[in-house]
């Protein structure tokens, strides 16, 4: 089936209520993907064999713990780059009942493109901004994974318009059908969030002006007939271009 957002929001419709059960009482930890966004991914791989799935990123494996249980039949790799970080013990206490996750250490920038098999599904929550941009062009040039996910790019960041402008079947989880259908389950997340950070971070906290979107947003890319190789060259230039952007816009702010 082909993976695409009106799928998705169709399969996230009828998959909604086993969803909301099967998260019910699932604590919400901080720097964790949101609820509706897991869904989000289940929702756009729905009726797809998934066997293997690489995470990058696991922090204390919010997305991890969410993912190891409702894909019960697929191998979840998650891997962390730090391995000092105080989240590993976190996630490692959370993660520890879940026999398909293997909870793996290593820069995934450098592992993923080298290890990734046909129809292998990939999410990006660490690195950010255009280095996982660039890193899903890399495993996508691999002419492996079926689909690559990634987390943390909401509307107005230069890496989003990268990704609207250069693969146009590229769809987000702030597209506004899917929030309404799936808003209401993250209600504990905002809950969570506000109680250990008070207000730091609010629902549609993330954008500028009348471009903001809902929650920090997942990216799905399905893999097509793309020069992903050519992508990857353009990324890196306007990856550079954004971060000079970016500091003149703070040294102007600052002077
Ligand atoms: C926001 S957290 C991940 C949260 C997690 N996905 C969840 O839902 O709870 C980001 C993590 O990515 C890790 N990270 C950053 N760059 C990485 C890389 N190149 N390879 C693997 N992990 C990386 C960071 O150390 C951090 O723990």
């Amino acid at each position: 089936m082909k993976i695409s957002l009106q799928q998705t929001v169709a399969n996230a419709r009828t998959m909604r209520e086993m969803f909301a059960q099967a998260v019910r009482g699932e604590p919400y930890e901080l720097k964790g993907m949101l609820f509706s966004e897991v869904l989000f991914i289940l929702a756009a791989l729905q009726g797809r064999d998934v066997l293997r799935f690489f995470e990058s990123g696991r922090g204390r494996g919010q997305s991890t713990l969410l993912l190891g249980k409702l894909l019960p039949h697929a191998t979840v790799i998650s891997y962390e780059i730090d391995p000092l970080s105080a989240d590993v013990d976190i996630a490692a206490r959370r993660l520890q009942p879940l026999t398909n996750v293997r909870q793996c250490f290593g820069n995934s920038i450098q592992i993923f493109p080298r290890i990734l098999k046909e129809g292998d599904i990939v999410l990006i929550d660490g690195p950010k901004s255009y280095r996982a941009v660039r890193l899903a062009l890399q495993c996508l040039h691999t002419g492996k994974p079926a689909a690559v996910f990634i987390h943390d790019v909401y509307q107005s960041l230069g890496e989003r318009r990268f990704l609207e402008r250069h693969l146009p079947e590229a769809f987000f989880s702030d597209d506004r059908e899917f929030v309404e259908l799936t808003r209401s389950l993250d209600d504990p997340c905002w809950r969570t969030l506000e109680e250990q950070l008070p207000g730091q971070i609010r629902p549609y906290g993330y954008g500028t002006g009348a471009t903001r979107s809902y929650g920090f947003t997942v990216a799905c890319i399905p893999r097509g007939e793309r020069d992903y190789r050519g992508l990857l060259m353009r990324a890196s230039l306007d990856g550079g271009i954004n971060r000079l952007r970016q500091t003149l816009l703070k040294q102007t702010a600052s002077a």
